[in-house]
């Protein structure tokens, strides 16, 4: 049986960066996935191109049960760090809105350069081998695996949460998590499209495809200034990405189609120079003509200013200011970038990533119940939670 200081669980984002991080310290990794590639989420990543971190990254844009858990890793391994082994790698990147840091040419880069620090770093990657169990033994875990016995002294699972089935997620790290009596938090689809009910099919379809910038709202005050996409089966973009995070089945959202605008000012202002201007006309100055003809009544639409009486103008200022819609769904795992949910952070040291109760066993990554807004967060906490493991395994 072959023994290993460590072994990781998963060699996407979070595995990659925790094995170069222990073998730079001289330990004896071994990092195994059951794929034929490793990395492939970092590979599809932002469009191609992987939102690898942010320039400006805070607590608060991660959701988590404890929401001072995250606070010691992003501090001890920030973007700034992510960016600087990017740089010294020679790869080229830029900056889109909001702090986000793209690659220039390809998310392949940023897997080429964690295989890389692997490989320099002398830990040992080994793909297409199944985990057949893990048990725990007095100085360590046994392994049975497809590539035969191994054993270790420390364990980390990096093996991420149940978004993209296709892409090879498994809830094996929430399974392994539950072997050892750790407790699992309820997971959900997160950064995700939502999706019509049939008679708000019949309505919105037709507006596929049109973007609008809006500001969007949770029930909770949650609040999100960015673009909202009509989509066939429902609304995305990254506004609609950002609140999912936040909603609940059943929840109402509110959106702001005129965001930093306040609606009932715009309809006086022309109402007192354009009376006979009709409403159609006017709206459509504002926001696409066929989603004010989707949103308001053909009936109104034809009215002139001047026939609007002030409650009704009231009445439309709110439904472009607050525009309460309630989705029927989200489209799951299918299309989410990221798992709501998963290990419990109250198992967990926020240094090391160990499980309190379990000596030598780690949790990194997505499989953990922390999850970041949409912006390169998510891929920040897989390197900021790799690194705190990999110090201390
Ligand atoms: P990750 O999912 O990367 O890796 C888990 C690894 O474990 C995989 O290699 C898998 O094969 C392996 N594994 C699973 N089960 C196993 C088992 N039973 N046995 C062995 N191995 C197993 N984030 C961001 O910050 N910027 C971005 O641009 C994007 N873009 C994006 C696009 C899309 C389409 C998706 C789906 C997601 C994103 N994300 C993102 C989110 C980001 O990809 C995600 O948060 C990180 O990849 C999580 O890193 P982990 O290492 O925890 O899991």
């Amino acid at each position: 049986m072959k023994h290993h200081d460590v072994i990781i669980i998963g060699a996407g984002a979070a595995g990659l960066m925790c094995a170069a991080t222990a073998g730079y310290r001289g330990r004896d990794v071994l990092v195994l996935d059951n794929a034929k590639q490793a990395g492939k989420k970092i590979l599809i990543s932002g469009g191609g191109r992987c939102n690898f971190t942010n320039q400006k990254v805070e607590p608060q844009q991660f959701i988590c049960g404890n929401p001072h858990f995250v606070k010691s890793a992003l501090a001890r391994y920030p973007s700034s760090d992510f960016i600087e082994l990017v740089e010294r790698h020679g790869i080229e990147y830029h900056e889109r809105d909001h702090g986000q840091l793209f690659c220039n040419d390809s998310a392949k880069d940023i897997v080429t350069m964690l295989m890389t620090e692997c490989e320099w770093a002398g830990a040992k990657v080994t793909l297409r081998t199944e985990i057949l169990s893990v048990n725990k033994t007095d100085s360590g875990f046994h392994l049975s695996t497809s590539s035969g016995d191994l054993s270790c002294e420390s364990l980390v699972i990096a093996t991420g949460g149940l978004s993209m089935p296709k892409l090879g997620a498994t809830p094996y790290g929430y399974k392994l998590a539950e072997q050892f009596g750790l407790k699992v938090l309820t997971t959900s689809a997160g950064l995700v499209p939502f999706t019509w009910h049939a008679d708000q099919k019949i309505r919105f379809e037709p507006l596929s495809g049109i973007a609008v910038p809006t500001t969007i709202t949770a029930q909770d005050g949650t609040q999100f200034s960015e673009a909202l996409l009509f989509t066939h089966r429902g609304l995305s973009g990254p506004a609609v990405l950002q609140i999912s995070n936040y909603w609940h089945p059943g929840e109402a959202i509110s959106i702001n189609l005129l965001p930093g605008e306040n609606a009932l000012d715009k309809i006086e202002f022309a109402l007192k120079h354009h009376p006979k201007q009709s409403l159609r006309n006017t709206l459509s100055q504002w926001l696409p003509k066929r989603l004010v003809e989707a949103l308001f009544e053909e009936s109104q639409l034809d009215k002139a200013l001047n026939q609007l009486g002030h409650g009704e103008r009231e009445k439309l200022a709110n439904d472009l200011n607050d525009w309460s819609i309630t989705m029927n769904g989200t489209e799951g795992y299918r299309t989410a970038e990221v798992t709501l949910g998963g290990v419990d952070t109250n198992e967990l040291s926020s240094k090391t990533m160990q499980a309190n109760k379990v000596s030598g066993l780690y949790f990194i990554g997505e499989v953990m119940d922390v999850s970041g807004w949409l912006g390169g967060f998510n891929f920040q906490w897989a390197w900021s939670s790799g690194v705190a493991a990999g110090l201390a395994v």
